[in-house]
């Protein structure tokens, strides 16, 4: 009988703390569970001042909400490490048909004995003497955004994935062109535009080791990982972006008045980031950006800040562990973000399928980052109603939904081109 007992009392136990274990980490896809929360103000300072102009915005409001996102969410970078060398290693006149210029251009980073490098390709149009560009990481190596067999395979830290044949964590000729659908590099060169990508692995490994790519290179000591307010992998990607810039400025053949940085998913997170951080972008593109992207934080809608800081211990700072199950303790959210990136437009898109990166989430914040470029005289997003699938909105401040899923596809390039012309080529 006292085992029976025991036995029933352990059942119920371990059913209730595995449903509570369910319930915990199980992804809210409900509109109506989003809890009641407010919208911090971006023209309120966190002491309750009202912002009434852009000088009061740009020498208070702006700086007390980047320190709040430097702190708390993307980390500090510790110091400052410009390149070392850079060498074209290849380049050609002839490319994509001849309509394009390539260059490969490695750009070497040193300090107290270390040593990095990253490739930047680099396609420009050839009609056009001083293009802009879009610039933007992909996930497994510049040759996979095109089927060039002269582009150069990475020798860095890979994800294996072997349907891309990449196995032992090294990229392989196997995976040349298996991401063409997601860089319309043809129509970008058409459009009079360039493009420029980068492997971000190169960069930082995507991998929970602070012990390789380039946060080691600013340890003190014997530090092992950075400090709680120092940076993670979204932000060491985004220094990456920024030194990318320092290079273009080096370049005469591209405009590094007009380079819109772009990135998807957790490179649509550092696209904005490096957007907010680094004010040469003249134009930023969050594809999907999701959670800790373009995302209010406070809906907790798909993924939520535990759930992205459990699952990608490195990609934030320490810090921003502690809104984890805690989004009300958040003086700020990511509408404000964006709003950091006024005047300059920002363009953010969701999929109708992708609901774990809260499509409506990322609208509202495009929504409630306006009154900052209302200060601008800047068209933000007008109404609080959501556009229809496939009907971008198009301002300083855009926005769109489209049918399928968590992607980058001929419809988002087709926008972003659209938008990226009206945007920096009426001068
Ligand atoms: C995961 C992660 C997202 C991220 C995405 C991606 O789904 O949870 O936050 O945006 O990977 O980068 O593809």
């Amino acid at each position: 009988m006292k085992k029976i007992v025991v036995l029933i009392a352990f059942i119920l136990i371990t059913q209730i703390s595995f449903g509570q274990l369910r319930v915990e980490f199980e992804p809210n896809y409900d509109e109506s569970k989003v809890p009641e929360f407010e919208v911090p103000d971006p023209l309120r300072m966190f002491n309750g001042r009202k912002i009434r102009n852009q000088r009061r915005w740009e020498k208070k409001g702006r700086p007390e909400l980047l320190e709040f996102f430097t702190r708390n969410v993307y980390g500090r970078v510790p110091g400052e490490l410009g390149i070392s060398t850079w060498e074209v290693v290849e380049q050609s006149d002839n490319a994509l048909g001849g309509k394009a210029k390539r260059k490969q251009v490695d750009l070497v980073f040193k300090k107290n004995g270390r040593s990095l490098h990253f490739n930047i390709l680099i396609y420009l149009p050839k009609n056009v003497d001083n293009a802009p560009v879009f610039l933007g990481y992909n996930f497994y190596g510049n040759h996979t955004i095109t089927n060039d067999v002269n582009v150069i395979i990475s020798d860095a830290w890979a994800r294996n994935n072997p349907s891309f044949g990449i196995i032992n964590n090294q990229l392989t000729e196997q995976s040349r062109g298996v991401r063409v659908n997601r860089w319309a590099v043809n129509e970008i060169i058409d459009a009079g535009f360039g493009l420029a990508t980068i492997y971000y692995g190169e960069v930082d490994p995507d991998k929970d080791d602070f012990r390789d790519g380039i946060h080691p290179f600013f340890y003190v000591d014997a530090q092992q990982r950075p400090a709680a307010d120092e940076w993670g992998s979204v932000a060491g990607w985004a220094w990456g972006l920024s030194r990318a810039m320092d290079y273009f400025e080096e370049d005469a053949e591209v405009n590094e008045n007009k380079v819109v940085v772009f990135g998807h998913s957790r490179l649509g997170k550092t696209s904005l980031w490096a957007g907010v951080t680094d004010e040469r972008f003249a134009a930023v593109i969050s594809n999907n950006s999701g959670c800790g992207g373009a995302a209010l934080s406070k809906r907790q809608f798909g993924e939520t800040v535990a759930r992205i800081n459990n699952s990608f211990p490195h990609w934030f700072c320490k810090n921003f562990r502690n809104y984890n199950k805690n989004e009300d303790a958040l003086p700020a959210d990511q509408h404000e973000l964006l709003a950091l990136i006024a005047p300059r437009p920002v363009y953010v898109a969701s999929a109708e399928e992708d609901q774990w990166a809260d499509p409506r989430g990322e609208f509202l914040s495009a929504f409630y980052a306006t009154p900052v470029y209302d200060l601008y005289g800047e068209k933000g997003i007008p109404s609080k109603e959501m556009p229809a699938v496939n009907q971008p909105i198009q301002n300083t401040v855009a926005y769109h939904i489209r049918t399928g899923g968590h992607d980058v596809t001929g419809f988002d390039w087709e926008q972003y081109i659209k938008w990226a012309t009206e945007q920096l080529m009426n001068e």
